[in-house]
């Protein structure tokens, strides 16, 4: 359990207001003779209970006033962009450590349940993942079935060039992290997105750069050998590749489509 609200509750500070079993998303608070009690089976250790407490009676840590601006938010995402070519700086194991602290404010849907990122890291280990991928189409092209797939998909050129042994998955990147989270939870992938997310702009924040990886991301469950014990019994969810960026964008980016459509009465 990441946070304990029956360990941290002090019940001399307690003002009995009620909030901390109004504000549970599972409902694990409630007032019994104007305190808190605690279902230690349904919480899920989010410590809203405490974060809303107007007397601070779960012992919390302050919160930083000085969030981004919505300008400076702005800035991040317009920063961000796709990386297809890195600089040979290969970002230490430090800056990786530092890159993914962020996912400890990662939310996620059962708050409990945990996110396992594989870090991939220099040219040797990503260049390995790349062998059990031409092993596979070396077999589908000794079946014809490779001709057909490239046929079907319109991706012959595609395929041919990374048959030849160019790296047209992982495009050189120095790292590549595979976020994984526990199978059977209902909002995992969701989870697992959000936190890739969170590391793909924590990167623009430190100087480096990303490229989301469908590829790779489609094609893990059938690369046995990517997979690793640490991983069993988890899903995969995103594949990012990271790297310090040898161009810099200069310009802005053009304006992606979106709808908001509002419903008011
Ligand atoms: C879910 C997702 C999967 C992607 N998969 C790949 C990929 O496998 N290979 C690749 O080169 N780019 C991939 N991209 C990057 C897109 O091609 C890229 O976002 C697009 O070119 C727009 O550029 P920008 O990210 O700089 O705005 C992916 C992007 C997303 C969001």
């Amino acid at each position: 359990m990441i946070f304990c609200p029956e360990e941290k509750f002090v019940r001399n500070e307690c003002i009995s207001c009620g909030t901390c079993a109004e504000v549970c998303p599972s409902h694990a608070v409630k007032m019994h003779d104007g305190y808190p009690a605690f279902n230690s089976g349904l919480c899920i250790g989010c410590g809203h209970c405490g974060i809303f407490c107007p007397a601070n009676a779960f012992k919390l840590e302050p919160l930083p006033v000085n969030a981004a601006t919505p300008q400076q938010y702005m800035s991040l995402l317009e920063a961000r962009r796709t990386i297809r070519i890195y600089s040979d700086k290969v970002p230490s194991e430090d800056e990786i450590d530092t890159l993914i602290s962020v996912l400890s404010q990662s939310p996620t849907g059962v708050n409990k349940q945990g996110i396992t990122v594989r870090v991939i890291r220099g040219s040797q280990a990503v260049g390995s993942l790349l062998k059990p991928v031409q092993k596979m189409l070396k077999i589908l092209h000794f079946t014809g079935l490779l001709h057909l797939i490239g046929k079907i998909t319109g991706m012959s050129d595609y395929i041919e060039r990374l048959r030849g042994g160019e790296d047209m998955i992982f495009r050189g990147a120095p790292v590549v992290l595979f976020f994984h989270v526990p199978r059977g939870n209902p909002t995992g992938y969701a989870d697992g997105v959000i936190a890739a997310t969170a590391v793909m702009y924590h990167a623009v924040s430190m100087g480096m750069g990303t490229l989301w990886n469908g590829v790779a991301e489609k094609i893990y469950p059938y690369t046995g050998a990517w997979h690793t014990h640490a991983t069993k019994g988890t899903r995969i969810t995103a594949v990012l590749c990271i790297g310090y960026p040898e161009l810099e964008p200069k310009w802005k980016a053009p304006s992606r489509i979106y709808t908001g459509t509002y419903h008011t009465s």
